[in-house]
């Protein structure tokens, strides 16, 4: 034991960990999900209950994933059970098939990303909504499919491979400052354009209060919640066992969550402006992942070069972020085939990929299929959630304390987080896993 932490891989910075951390988080769930999630729950009605669960159950979860993490110095897969015992090696199974399953889809939707990327670069873009429909069916059926999907898992294979600091953390610090300098810009081009007041007031200014008792809404937000942010799947949990005792738990948990929701807002006032300039709101609002592949080239398509070039940057920027969401997915059970089976990493690397492009199969075959494991993973977060509160809150809160007080943290911040995890935050989780498996089954 003593020798295996000694030589475990270690964070070079703490702004290191948290760029990986980050990088996790900011994903297509902030472009796609996020859009699309608020215009089916009447737009400000989801996001202010966006934030809402954010604050109340995001944050202690991020503490309690780090604590969890940081403290046992393993896998998200073994970290339940050597915190506590054999009986919670159910949780630790559920860390390990839920990052399998997102991994399997999300690399095919990348695929989609990088297609339309290099679409928009060579070809140019397609100028009605059906000529977008048509292109969209040509990427996804067949053969398209499958050489995006296995370019990006052969990109997430050599980035993992080559480990903690040379691999995940160096592709971040690359990556993120390019992201949010992309981002930016494109926010402030979206403002001049001809609706873009309209697309605020739909996005964040449009209150219909009864969605906010809609199941559906409640399901989308805490979906898009734990999607988003990267929690109860074991991300922050193996990414936090490669740390050292030194840093700030409380604060990087909620540095981390606020990054990542700015980058949902900033993304939502791209893509509401070009929604409502372009008259796509209709396509929009029954929509799923994919119309989101058909209506935001179709926007840009309209607007000659400029368009052109736009969506050159957006789609560049989903993949950025996409590609360091897929390793930190893939990372969970890479490390714990290392941590289990003391193999090599560029084994477990290569073991986990091959695996991860069999079970996307279904997905790049069929959308629907991929609509339906995408909903299933999202219930099956909220459950990793509320277990992971429940294992922090109430079977090994003294953890927590330790971990904590190791941080460096206030009691009074430390006594807040320990009441949040036991009385507060598992339970509403439960109200939330309650409601979408309701909502799932009805659907
Ligand atoms: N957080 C990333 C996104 O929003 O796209 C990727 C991701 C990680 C999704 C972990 C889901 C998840 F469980």
């Amino acid at each position: 034991m003593e020798q295996q932490s000694i030589q475990r891989e270690e964070w070079n910075s703490k702004l290191g960990f948290i760029l990986a951390a980050v990088g996790s988080a900011v994903g297509l769930g902030n472009l796609w999900g996020f859009a699309y999630r608020s215009s089916q729950g009447g737009g400000a009605a989801f996001v202010l209950l966006y934030i809402f669960v954010v604050l109340v159950v995001g944050i202690p979860i991020f503490v309690a994933e780090f604590s969890l993490g940081r403290s046992t110095n393993t896998s998200a897969v073994l970290a339940p059970i050597k915190a506590a015992g054999k009986k919670w090696s159910a949780l630790g199974f559920l860390f390990l098939i839920a990052p399998l399953a997102i991994a399997s889809y999300y690399a095919v939707i990348m695929g989609w990303t990088a297609d339309i990327f290099f679409q928009s670069l060579i070809v140019g873009l397609p100028e009605t909504t059906s000529q977008a429909g048509e292109l969209f069916n040509l990427i996804h059926n067949g053969t398209r499919d499958f050489v995006g999907q296995i370019f990006s898992l052969v990109l997430a294979f050599y980035i993992v491979s080559g480990g903690i600091r040379r691999g995940i953390e160096k592709l971040n610090k690359i990556c993120m400052p390019i992201l949010f300098i992309i981002l930016l810009g494109l926010v402030i081009w979206a403002a001049f354009l001809g609706n873009a007041g309209e697309g605020y007031r739909n996005f964040l200014f449009n209150f219909d209060l009864s969605q906010l008792a809609n199941p559906t809404t409640i399901r989308n937000a805490f979906s898009q919640a734990f999607f988003s942010l990267s929690l109860g799947i074991g991300i922050m949990i193996t990414y936090a066992s490669y740390l050292n005792k030194k840093n700030d738990l409380t604060k990087q948990a909620v540095q981390i969550a606020s990054l990542d929701t700015a980058v949902g807002l900033m993304a939502g006032l791209i893509t509401f402006p070009i929604i409502f300039t372009f008259g796509l709101n209709e396509t929009i609002s029954n929509s799923t992942i994919a119309t989101l592949f058909i209506t935001i080239p179709s926007g840009l398509g309209q607007y000659g070069l400029i368009g052109r070039l736009v969506a050159i940057l957006f789609f560049g920027l989903a993949y950025i972020a996409a590609i360091t969401s897929l390793i930190s997915l893939i990372e969970i059970p890479v490390s714990a085939l290392i941590d289990k089976f003391k193999i090599k990493r560029n084994r477990a690397s290569g073991i986990t990929i091959i695996f991860i492009f069999l079970l996307g199969i279904p997905s790049a075959l069929s959308t629907d299929l991929l609509g339906d494991i995408d909903a299933i993973a999202n219930v099956l977060l909220i459950l990793g959630g509320f277990l992971v509160s429940f294992l922090i809150g109430w079977v090994i809160p003294k953890t927590l304390d330790k971990e904590l007080t190791n941080s460096g943290s206030s009691l009074l911040t430390r006594n807040y987080l320990k009441f949040m995890l036991k009385y507060v935050t598992p339970v509403l989780v439960a109200w939330g896993l309650i409601i979408s498996v309701y909502d799932l089954l009805k659907g």
